[in-house]
């Protein structure tokens, strides 16, 4: 049988992912009881870094470890992936050794690739295209203090980029309103504009955007590997920072989240991300119960 796999959020239901969503808070109010629940003994999960990691390593490790698992960290570096051994069949033998792999890439369709040829799951943990995980925990972030957030709007100020391209996912199974406001030359990819257009608007002025929403969010301006466009983006990005003037045309109780790593006086101020709005804090912390759920639901 073939496994499940997390590649982006359109791998599950919206049923699945409210599910993962409830699983994750509950998993969460268990750690703090002091609960032990390991019902991934022996288990264990490989994950895959070709690119920097602190949030997406250390909550998969722990939770590997509070699960009664075991998590490995490789990198290309000190593998055969990164002397050319093809995905295909590093994807076939990593696969018979361990229960589920984690992969965090350049390029999607490395994840694609290993995917097609593993017998357990992947998981997504950042793409070039995508960041499926930083959803679960961002939506368990609002789903606790807010409760669901079907029929919400939602802003997206910055790069059109993968975390951007995976709450255009969201909104579409979740059913909320997704405005995102970029500039121009940064819009996300115009295939998945089209098949999220029912959910997801479009602007390249984030007053305008921003207006009403219940929750605005950002990220940096230049990702991992674009760091030689940092110079030009703040340039592009100038207009786009998050602060107080903009927070103010959003609902008063509006939350604000950013995935993190953040650069302060970037793309948000340091007012807005130390603020009373911001919840990034519930937000990092939950990558780790969120992560929790979804290694439940694939690998138990
Ligand atoms: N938000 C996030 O994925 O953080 P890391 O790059 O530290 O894993
Ligand atoms: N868009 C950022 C997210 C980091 C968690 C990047 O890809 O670097």
């Amino acid at each position: 049988m073939k496994p499940r796999h997390f590649i982006t959020l359109n791998d599950l239901s919206a049923d699945e992912l409210r599910a993962i969503i409830q699983r994750a808070i509950e998993l969460k109010k268990m750690r703090a009881d002091g609960a032990i629940y390991e019902p991934l003994k022996n288990k264990v999960l490989a994950m895959i870094f070709e690119k920097s990691s602190t949030r997406t390593r250390i909550s998969f490790e722990a939770g590997m470890a509070q699960f009664g698992g075991a998590a490995l960290f490789l990198s290309p570096r000190d593998t055969q992936l990164g002397r050319g051994e093809p995905i295909e069949d590093s994807a076939r033998v990593i696969s018979r050794m361990v229960d589920g792999i984690m992969l965090r890439t350049n390029d999607h369709e490395t994840v694609t690739t290993f995917a097609q040829h593993s017998n357990v799951p992947v998981i997504n943990g950042l793409t070039d295209r995508f960041h499926p995980c930083q959803l679960l925990a961002d939506l368990q972030t609002w789903f606790e203090q807010r409760g669901d957030i079907k029929g919400k709007r939602v802003c997206w100020i910055g790069d059109g980029n993968n975390m951007c391209q995976s709450y255009m996912n969201a909104a579409k199974l979740l059913d909320f309103k997704l405005a995102i406001a970029c500039p121009a030359g940064y819009e996300p990819e115009q295939a998945l504009l089209d098949e999220t257009s029912s959910h997801v608007k479009l602007f390249h002025d984030p007053k305008q955007a921003v207006i009403d929403a219940d929750l605005v969010v950002t990220d940096v301006w230049a990702s991992m590997g674009q760091e030689e466009e940092q110079k030009s983006r703040e340039k592009d990005f100038a207009d786009f920072q998050v602060n107080s003037a903009l927070m103010a045309l959003a609902k008063p109780d509006a939350m604000f989240m950013h995935c993190l790593p953040a650069h302060r006086g970037e793309e948000v101020s340091t007012e807005v991300l130390d603020g009373g709005q911001s919840v990034i804090w519930d937000e990092a912390e939950n990558r780790l119960h969120a992560q929790k759920a979804l290694l439940e639901f694939l690998m138990k």
